[in-house]
């Protein structure tokens, strides 16, 4: 199963870098691809620790993938499930024999949602097919991960374990909320890219520096 994420922000910042990281270790570097990065970039304006993973990326939009990546599976009409938010139905375990790509919104989460992951449905109104997975705004790392169990695990979307908008305590007068789901572990914790709570951490500690 290949996965695509068309990346719309500006470059690469902290967050999203982490989150792409975690999202190559999850899928394996060979099923990945992002989409659609700015024409003019080059290799050096990869992080490295993305380069050092393997990240496949193009600059090239989602229907001429194969141009740079041959191998890879064509893009059937219908056969392209675009996640989005705002889709009438939510992704099952059947649509495994449906769909060769799943499709991802590149945008860091927003709140509230500004509902961005449309314009892509709009952008290849004949290639995709949108689906939801719940009605809470996921990361998009967490995103592919639900997808990743529902498609390859055949885990249907009630069996997941989730938490909706945690907070993370650093000491007792700082804490965080984040507002999207989680994944939760094993130990009932939400799954996180690595290095993840440690960004949050920095960021709030930021905020209440520039608040003080
Ligand atoms: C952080 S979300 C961005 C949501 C965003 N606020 C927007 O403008 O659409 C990143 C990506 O994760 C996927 N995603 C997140 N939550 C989802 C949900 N509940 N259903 C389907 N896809 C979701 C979508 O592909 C989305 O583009």
């Amino acid at each position: 199963m290949k996965y695509i994420i068309e990346h719309m922000e500006q470059g690469f910042s902290e967050w999203v870098t982490l989150e792409y990281a975690q999202i190559i270790r999850d899928l394996g570097a060979s099923n990945l691809i992002l989409s659609s990065l700015p024409s003019e970039t080059e290799e050096s304006d990869i992080p490295q620790k993305l380069r050092e993973l393997g990240l496949q990326w193009t600059t090239k939009p989602l229907t001429q993938i194969r141009e740079e990546f041959p191998e890879l599976p064509e893009l059937e009409k219908q056969r392209v499930c675009l996640l989005d938010p705002r889709a009438k139905g939510d992704l099952e375990t059947a649509d495994s024999s449906k769909f060769d790509y799943f499709v991802f919104g590149g945008i860091l989460g927003d709140h509230p949602p500004r509902d961005r992951t449309r314009e892509l449905m709009t952008a290849y109104p004949d290639l995709l097919i949108g689906k939801r997975l719940g009605d809470k705004q996921m990361t998009t790392d967490t995103a592919i991960r639900t997808t990743q169990l529902i498609i390859e695990g055949q885990i249907p979307f009630e069996k997941i374990k989730f938490i909706d908008y945690p907070e993370f305590r650093f000491s007792k007068n700082e804490a965080t909320e984040m507002p999207f789901r989680y994944v939760l572990d094993a130990q009932g914790r939400p799954i996180l890219p690595e290095g993840m709570l440690d960004l949050i951490k920095k960021d709030s500690e930021q905020s209440l520096d520039d608040i003080l």
